[in-house]
């Protein structure tokens, strides 16, 4: 798949050849079921599907919102979509996993993306990595034991002048070198929401 040129429409979902249902291991699968606040989730939830209730292709845009809402999509919140769109779990599961953007488990209150770009490796992004792992305890891929941080890797996030470069959610950091990681980190954890 082309990133660049996705533009969200499905189609690829459907064609795509691959039919399987997602299941996490059953430790992972309780932990990502209590991290739903059953009534309150619910609510948000059907406040979303209601938004394109009527709508064709509304399965995407739900998902988007779902999944901008919690960080991620959690199994109760598309278990309680499939009723309501009267859509079978299991094809939910396949558009869920089949895009990046989405996330079946839950994901850290910042999202820290580092760039292994080309631009940025040869400017030394690896460095950059080890040190958010070292600092963060996590490997890339991982979520802190706190829920605050979720540390990715990403190719490219168009800023190849600033390499080598990361974001932290919205904010985009360049010329970044391992010395000031620490810092930044931290300047995310005094302002954490806990
Ligand atoms: S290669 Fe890192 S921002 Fe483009």
């Amino acid at each position: 798949m082309d990133k660049d040129k996705c533009t969200g429409c499905g189609v690829c979902a459907e064609a795509c050849p691959i039919r399987y249902e997602v299941q996490l291991p059953p430790e992972e699968e309780a932990k990502a079921r209590s991290a739903y606040a059953q009534a309150t989730d619910e609510a948000v939830v059907a406040e979303i599907i209601d938004l394109y209730r009527d709508e064709p292709g509304n399965l995407l845009p739900i998902l988007l919102d779902i999944n901008s809402h919690f960080r991620w999509l959690p199994r109760p919140a598309l278990e309680h979509l499939s009723q309501e769109l009267q859509t079978p779990l299991s094809e939910i599961l396949r558009v869920a996993s089949f895009y990046n953007a989405f996330s079946l488990v839950p994901r850290g209150q910042h999202i820290i993306n580092v760039c292994l770009g080309t631009g940025c490796f040869v400017k030394g992004s690896p460095r950059i990595l080890a040190e958010l792992e070292r600092k963060l305890g996590v490997k890339h891929g991982e979520t802190t034991e706190d829920m605050l941080f979720t540390l990715e890797v990403v190719r490219c996030i168009g800023c190849c002048a600033l390499a080598p470069a990361m974001r932290v959610g919205d904010d985009t950091f360049g010329r970044l070198t391992p010395g000031q990681v620490g810092k930044i980190i931290d300047s995310y954890t005094k302002t954490a929401n806990l």
